[in-house]
This record gives structure tokens, C-alpha cells and sequence, in this order.
């Protein structure tokens, strides 16, 4: 199928609030476009991660506009849709968390699910000539029995939110299929940075290490210190977002790292950087994380365990580097440097 020729550069990004969004809002401002973002009304502001971009006093403030919206109301996804006339549409909306999934299913899936197939349909009668993003998630590979995992591996998700991104990804690829959508999945593996949401492990580690160093907390309580992810960095990731957009023809991609770690060995990282290198004593729900001076710095908390955990999540982003030229570029160490670094100086403004 032949895909008109891209010379547009107005986009629509869902969930411009969270951490992807708002380095996906820099990176297209930065490259000329007319950003939309769809935000949810909250009674306290949610824009701390845009704000820099809201309040800049160049010309690209008047370049990035924001209406209200929500994944779960359809007509106000046709409004901003029939308003801004995008070019490219990101959908990075989500209920995004795995442990809230569990305790909120049907809502995630309304969210996450539900919510994609609505601005799809949408899409597909109000702008079916926009390129059109969907944030997918390793976490639909789930219980892989193959590493690697790959645009090729089986799904198998395991929880509430990996179903709803299943869900979202096959709507995705459907149609694409039956409409002509320039449509695609990117099936992104953990990116995180220092605007990482405080309920995920990495950057409740290092705000954790951070406060600890700081005087100002005592310990931090994790979970499952053995899960293994792939860590990349957020800022890489949406390069690759943008890059899927601009190919000439739509496709699915996974973006990764290609190398793994353990929790504990992102927080051997962290608290190395704040000047307290762990040593760890003790297994399971007795393991402990000790301080040179023998502190105990982290323990394990079964409030944190999940009811089934995805134990390793290892991707090959090889055909995203040949048909996108993407390749990441930060490495788990300079990751934790970067976030223990952005973390201890926020903890020396708030104490000035
Ligand atoms: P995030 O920080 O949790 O941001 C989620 C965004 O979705 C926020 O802007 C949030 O708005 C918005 N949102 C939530 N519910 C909504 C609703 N009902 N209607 C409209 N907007 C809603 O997530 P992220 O880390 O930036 O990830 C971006 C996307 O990529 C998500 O879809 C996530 O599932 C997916 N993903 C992330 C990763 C990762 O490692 N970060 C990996 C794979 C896939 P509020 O600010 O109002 O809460
Ligand atoms: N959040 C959290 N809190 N996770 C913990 C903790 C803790 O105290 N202790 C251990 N973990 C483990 C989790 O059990 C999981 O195995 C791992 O750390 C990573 O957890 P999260 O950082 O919450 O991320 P996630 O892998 O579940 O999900 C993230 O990555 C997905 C891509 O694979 C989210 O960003 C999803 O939206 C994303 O799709």
C-alpha cells in the first residue's frame, strides 16, 4: 500500500502529562511541529512535567496547545481530533502501572484497552490520513519462554495491564489492516529517567537513595529484588517513536536495550552514587541491603510483591536499528548516575 508523503507537522500527543509525553512534546518542538496535547482535568495541576514548555517565553509556547480530554469519554477524543487536524497522533495515555492493575482491572482495561480502540475508531473516521502511535509494552510478552523477546515472540501477558496493551496492539495492527491506517505498535521495554513516575521500582530507588543520603529517610522497602528488566532511557525512546512515524510504511517495532538487570543490582548502582555502597545479607522476605556502617538501608516488603511477577524482560531491538537507524544510547549505569544525581540536588533545593 502507498502512503501519501509526509509534509505535515502538526501532532496530537495523549499523555503529554506523564514522562514520555513531555520528552516527546520537547523533541517534536524542537523539530518545528504544532504540538496538541490531551490532558485529564484534575483538581490540582498535573502539568509539573510540560511546564518548562508551557511557560517558555520563545515562539514555541505558541507551538503547544492543551485541551482536556480523557481515554475514557469518546467525544472528547473526536473534539481535539475534528480541532487539531494532527498529522501524527502518539497514543501514550494509559493506566500505566502493573501492581495498580491488579487492584484496579477493569478500570486499567477501559483505560488502556478500551480506551486506544476508541481514539482509533475515532481516528479512523475524523483524520484516517494521520500517522497514528500506539504505545505498546514488553509487558505483553509476559511469561516469554524465549529470550530475547522480539517483534516475532508470542504473547503472554500477565497481568490486567499487559492484557489491556495486548488488546490495544492487536485493535493496532487490525486496523492498519482493515482500514489502511498508517498505524503501528511500538513494543517499547522499561525506558525510565528522573521524570520517571515515583511508583516505579527505578525512581523509587533513587528518590529512596537520595532521601536516605540526605538525613531525611531512614530506609526504603522493596519487592521482588530479583526481577530482571531492560532499562533504557526514556529520552532515547521517543526518538524511535517519532522515527516509526516517519518510515514509509507503517510497522511494529520492539525497542530495547538488549542487556538486563536485576532490582537489586539498579539499587547497588543508586545508593553506590550517593556515596553509600550496599552489601546485602539474608534471603527472600529476610534479605537486607546494609550501609558500610552497617545501617539497614533497604529491606523486602511483601506489600510490594505482585501476585505473579514478570521475572525477566530481555528485547532485540535489532530490526528497529536496520529499518530505523535507532540505536539506544545510555547505558544502565550513566541511567542511574543521571537519576541519583537529579534526585540528591533535588533534595538540596528542598532543604535550602
Ligand atoms: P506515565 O508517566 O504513567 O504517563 C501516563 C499518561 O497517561 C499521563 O499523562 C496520564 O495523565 C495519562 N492518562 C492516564 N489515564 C488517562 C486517561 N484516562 N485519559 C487520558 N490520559 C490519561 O507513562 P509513561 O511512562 O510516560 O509511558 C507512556 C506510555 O507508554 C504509556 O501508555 C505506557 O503504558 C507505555 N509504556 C511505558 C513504558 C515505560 O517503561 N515507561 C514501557 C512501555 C510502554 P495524568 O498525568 O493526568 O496522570
Ligand atoms: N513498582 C515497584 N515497586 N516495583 C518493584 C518494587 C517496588 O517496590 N520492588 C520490586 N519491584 C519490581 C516489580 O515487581 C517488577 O518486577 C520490576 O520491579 C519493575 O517494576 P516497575 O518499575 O513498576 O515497572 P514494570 O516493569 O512493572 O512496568 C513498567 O514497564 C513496562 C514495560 O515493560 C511500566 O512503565 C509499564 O507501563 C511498562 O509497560
Amino acid at each position: 500500500m502507498q502512503f501519501p508523503p509526509r509534509n505535515g507537522r502538526r501532532a496530537l500527543i495523549t499523555g503529554i502529562t506523564g514522562q514520555d509525553g513531555s520528552y516527546l512534546a520537547e523533541l517534536l518542538l524542537s523539530k518545528g511541529y504544532e504540538v496538541w496535547g490531551l490532558v485529564r482535568h484534575s483538581s490540582s495541576s498535573g502539568t509539573a512535567r510540560i511546564d518548562h514548555l508551557l511557560q517558555a517565553d520563545d515562539e514555541r509556547d505558541l507551538r503547544l496547545r492543551l485541551r482536556y480530554g480523557d481515554l475514557t469519554d469518546g467525544a472528547s477524543l473526536w473534539a481535539v481530533l475534528e480541532e487539531s487536524r494532527p498529522d501524527e497522533i502518539y497514543n501514550l495515555a494509559a493506566q500505566s502501572h502493573v501492581q495498580v492493575s491488579f487492584e484496579m482491572p477493569a478500570y486499567t482495561v477501559d483505560v488502556t484497552g478500551t480506551g486506544a480502540v476508541r481514539l482509533l475508531d475515532a481516528v479512523r473516521k475524523v483524520a484516517p490520513a494521520a500517522r497514528y502511535y500506539q504505545a505498546t509494552t514488553s509487558e505483553v510478552f509476559g511469561r516469554a519462554a524465549l529470550n530475547p523477546q522480539r517483534e516475532s515472540t508470542p504473547f503472554q501477558p500477565r497481568n490486567p495491564y499487559g492484557a489491556a496493551k495486548a488488546m490495544a496492539c492487536y485493535v493496532t495492527q487490525n486496523f492498519r489492516e482493515a482500514y489502511g491506517l498508517f498505524a503501528v505498535n511500538g513494543i517499547l521495554f522499561n525506558h525510565e529517567s528522573p521524570r520517571r513516575g515515583e511508583g516505579f521500582v527505578t525512581r523509587k530507588i533513587s528518590l529512596a537513595a537520595a532521601r536516605i543520603a540526605a538525613g531525611v529517610q531512614r530506609r526504603l522497602s522493596l519487592g521482588n529484588l530479583d526481577a530482571r528488566r531492560d532499562w533504557g532511557f526514556a529520552g532515547d525512546y521517543v526518538e524511535a517513536m517519532w522515527r516509526m512515524l516517519q518510515a514509509d510504511a507503517p510497522d511494529d517495532y520492539v525497542i530495547a536495550t538488549g542487556v538486563a538487570h536485576s532490582v537489586r543490582q539498579f539499587c547497588e548502582l543508586v545508593f553506590a552514587e550517593v556515596g553509600l555502597p550496599l552489601t546485602w545479607r539474608g534471603n527472600g522476605l529476610s534479605e537486607v541491603g546494609l550501609a558500610a556502617d552497617g545501617r539497614e538501608l533497604v529491606t523486602v516488603d511483601a506489600d510490594f510483591l505482585r501476585p505473579c511477577d514478570v521475572d525477566l524482560l530481555l528485547g532485540d531491538a535489532s530490526k528497529a536499528r536496520r529499518a530505523l537507524d535507532w540505536q539506544p544510547t545510555v547505558t544502565l549505569a550513566e541511567l542511574a548516575r543521571m537519576m541519583a544525581r537529579h534526585d540528591l540536588k533535588m533534595q538540596s533545593v528542598d532543604n535550602a
